[in-house]
């Protein structure tokens, strides 16, 4: 339903609430919207995860190259919500890479933040760190990385895991040798960069996509196109680029130090959640696309 009762130059289009939590391809569900916390230090790592809990969000990503699991550790502890509520999602970094490595590294991810278990792991990045993006080595290390990943799965440690930044040939050449295979795909996502033939795949994969930079690294919160769609549906230019997202199925981890932005997210997406973006304005964010990159760029890692 489109409802133009508002104004002449408002237009809010109705529909179903979308879906708070993705179901994994193994059962797990976890919550469509989450806080991302790269470049989030100390106090500011602390008082944001502790603010996104107090709001009501339950979903936290960090990475242990994030090097912010002390803080998070103490925000999890003081926010009082009980561990069953919240989803952990971590990284095994391009420094963590192999065999004896990645079980050694996820089991240090865990002591850090105080955990137990962590909800997803994911292989960071399909390079390691020191070896040429030709090496034939990362190919080798990230196998070994995953067959350790899927170990801690079948034992329990973690309910769920997967990848990113893996493009299409990383991803089929997992695909092709996983007992396990990756559940979620954690990449890049945003008008400017739609990354189609890869959510495709991940679609027929049954592998669900994670989002990140959906604000553009707040770049994208300026542009033009951006703020008339949010002029349109009476939102701020953030509300209308995570929409963006969730409406295109994927889950989204926007980060900020800033209780006050996070509120912003989390009243829309929590609160108030039966608008969408009509197809015009949809069309007019993905005319947006340039493939332009604002975080690393892994086409070449072999
Ligand atoms: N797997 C990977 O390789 C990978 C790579 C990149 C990111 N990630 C994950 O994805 C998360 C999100 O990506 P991202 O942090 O790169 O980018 P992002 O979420 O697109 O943008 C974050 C930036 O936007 C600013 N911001 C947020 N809300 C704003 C608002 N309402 N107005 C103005 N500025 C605003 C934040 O500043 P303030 O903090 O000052 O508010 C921060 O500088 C990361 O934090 C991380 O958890 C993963």
């Amino acid at each position: 339903m489109l409802i133009s009762d508002l104004s002449a130059s408002t237009m809010v289009t109705l529909g179903k609430p979308l879906p708070r939590t993705l179901t994994l391809r193994n059962g797990v569900e976890f919550p469509a919207v989450g806080l991302g916390t790269f470049r989030a230090q100390d106090d500011d790592a602390r008082n944001a995860v502790m603010a996104a809990l107090r709001l009501g969000l339950r979903h936290i990503d960090t990475a242990s190259i994030y090097k912010n699991e002390g803080p998070i550790r103490e925000a999890l502890a003081a926010s009082g919500v009980p561990r069953g509520e919240v989803f952990v999602t971590s990284k095994v970094s391009p420094y963590e890479q192999g065999a004896g490595r990645a079980r050694k590294a996820v089991e240090g991810i865990m002591e850090r933040i105080g955990v137990q278990y962590l909800d997803l792991v994911l292989v960071h990045w399909p390079g390691v760190s020191r070896v040429a993006p030709d090496s034939s080595l990362n190919a080798q290390m990230r196998w070994e990385t995953w067959q350790e990943l899927e170990r801690l799965y079948s034992e329990g440690r973690v309910r769920a895991i997967g990848v990113s930044n893996y493009e299409e040939r990383h991803l089929r050449e997992l695909l092709g040798r996983a007992a396990v295979k990756p559940m979620v795909n954690q990449f890049e996502v945003h008008p400017r960069r739609q990354r189609l033939e890869l959510r495709q795949l991940c679609k027929q994969e049954g592998i669900a996509v994670v989002a990140y930079a959906s604000l553009g690294c707040a770049d994208l919160l300026n542009h033009p196109t951006v703020t008339r769609v949010a002029a349109e549906v009476r939102r701020t230019p953030a509300q209308v680029l995570l929409r963006w997202a969730l409406q295109g199925g994927c889950a989204v981890i926007p980060k900020s130090v800033r209780p006050e932005r996070i509120a912003e997210w989390r009243e829309d997406l929590l609160l108030g959640g039966d608008w969408r973006l009509s197809q015009e304005q949809v069309t007019a964010l993905e005319g947006l696309e340039d493939g332009h990159k604002y975080c690393w760029d892994p086409s070449a890692v072999m």
